[in-house]
């Protein structure tokens, strides 16, 4: 046989939780191909009988740690029978594994040894698995480790993490997983999740396979697989997608599966007066109109009604938009007559609640109110749960508040309330058209990546 092209180390204190992972599924067969060697080393091997591995951590408090001098017997062992190789170190405070760093690392490791020519040197990585508290971190520093953690919560030992890391990394490697296709689809390998999976018999519990998929038609299967693994990244997966590199056209297509938002700004129902705010109205500022309706804009927000009941503030806006809904304000400068015609003013919440109803076949919003104080009464959503709200495809109204906020008793209407913007600083007041902007950014803003 020849020489395997990545021979990977695992330096651990229990070898046989190793035994018969390694016999079993693609990496089994990986071996007996000869792609790749997996070697075990056990920790006790590397002191003198009845020494210890480990040392209680330095400082007060309890706490072992691996022996410096132990693990590092252990590594330059592994370089001394495989040749020198990068160290990969578990540990909970690590950089986050994820498919995107898992494929990165093996196009880096591998890229050249395995994927470009047979004839190539092999790979070498030593995979050290921390117990207790951890290895002594100057072995870490002295080997020029790589940390890597599996997920923010902590194991009681990293030979899992080294096995979910294999796992993660080896399905890159050519030859390992049968049908390279199927490593393409996989979820997080671009920017969507994989589309949902169906199988024999067509009929199970009452539940079909979907037709599409039993049609043959290959063209329509591809558009079906698409489509539900767009709705699904969307509605489950958000904070991913939103992170992911996307083109324009892949922007748009998302767009259309967000369900229709709309900006509600309340100049009625809110609490006015400093020391003992009362409920009441408050006055209409025509550069928060402004402002806000090009933040709606530019994160695709449907409308954006500002609701007051009182004649001279609607006087008032009849004269503003005389100018931005007109060819002057077009003639001033287009792409703010654009993003100011989706403004409505509106007498009435329960108005601006009708409008978005006629508009979505009777289908009332879903109302999320904002607030720069927590809100009892109503449940909190966080900026990461869009899932919570997107489900039920109903449209979205996000409310805000002027004055010293909405009331309690229009609070209690809503269905959700968003978590209130905080700074680390104790200054707590920001203008509503700063936190239309932040809110919107958070809630429906696109974080490109670097590239
Ligand atoms: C009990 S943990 C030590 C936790 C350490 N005190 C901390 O809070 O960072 C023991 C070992 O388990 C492994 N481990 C635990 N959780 C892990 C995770 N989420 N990712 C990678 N390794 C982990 C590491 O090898 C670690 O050295």
């Amino acid at each position: 046989m020849t020489q395997p092209r990545c021979v990977i180390t695992i330096v651990t204190v229990f070898p046989e939780l190793f035994e018969n992972w390694l016999k079993t599924s693609l990496l089994g067969r990986a071996q007996e191909s000869g792609l790749v060697s997996v070697n075990c080393l056990r920790l006790s091997d590397y002191v003198a009988p009845k020494q210890r591995i480990d040392t209680p951590m330095c400082g007060p408090g309890a706490g072992m740690v691996l022996k410096a001098p132990v693990v590092a017997a252990a590594i330059d062992d592994a370089f001394a029978r495989y040749g020198r190789g990068r160290v990969i170190f578990f540990t909970p405070s690590g950089q986050l594994l994820t498919q995107r760093s898992c494929q990165t690392m093996a196009a880096e490791y591998f890229g050249e040894a395995v994927m470009a020519d047979s004839t190539s040197s092999s790979i070498h990585l030593v995979l050290v698995c921390g117990r207790y508290e951890g290895v002594d971190c100057r072995v870490i520093e002295h080997y020029n480790g790589i940390e890597i953690s599996i997920g923010n919560y902590v194991l009681m030992g990293g030979d899992l993490p080294a096995q979910v890391f294999l796992e993660g990394l080896l399905r890159y490697v050519p030859g390992i997983v049968g049908d390279a296709q199927s490593v393409e689809h996989d979820s997080f390998t671009g920017p969507f999740v994989d589309f949902p999976a169906y199988g024999q018999p067509n009929e199970w519990c009452g539940k079909s396979v979907p037709p599409v998929l039993l049609s043959g038609d290959h063209a329509r299967i591809e558009q079906w697989r698409t489509d539900t693994a767009l709705t699904r990244t969307v509605q489950e997966h958000f904070s991913w997608l939103r992170t992911s590199a996307l083109s324009s056209a892949l922007r748009q297509a998302v767009a259309k599966k967000i369900p229709a938002h709309y900006v509600v700004l309340m100049h009625d129902q809110v609490l006015i007066g400093r020391k003992d705010p009362v409920p009441g109205t408050t006055s209409v500022t025509t550069i928060d109109v402004h402002d806000i309706a090009r933040t709606s804009a530019t994160y695709g927000v449907k409308k954006f009604y500002v609701v007051t009941p009182l004649h001279d503030q609607k006087e008032l806006l009849r004269v503003f938009f005389e100018f931005w809904h007109t060819d002057q304000g077009r003639n001033y400068n287009e792409n703010r007559f654009d993003a100011m015609r989706c403004v409505q003013v509106v007498n009435s919440l329960a108005e601006a609640e009708a409008d978005i109803a006629a508009q979505h076949n009777g289908q009332n919003a879903i109302k999320i109110a904002t607030s720069a104080r927590p809100v009892q009464g109503v449940r909190s959503l966080a900026f990461d749960e869009q899932s919570v709200a997107w489900q039920s495809e109903r449209p979205i109204a996000l409310l805000f508040g002027t004055g010293q906020g909405m009331t309690q008793e229009l609070l209690e209407t809503c269905d959700f309330v968003l978590t209130p913007i905080h700074g680390f600083s104790a200054y707590n007041h920001l203008s509503v058209r700063a936190a239309v902007a932040i809110i919107l950014d958070r809630w429906l803003g696109y974080f490109e990546p670097s590239r």
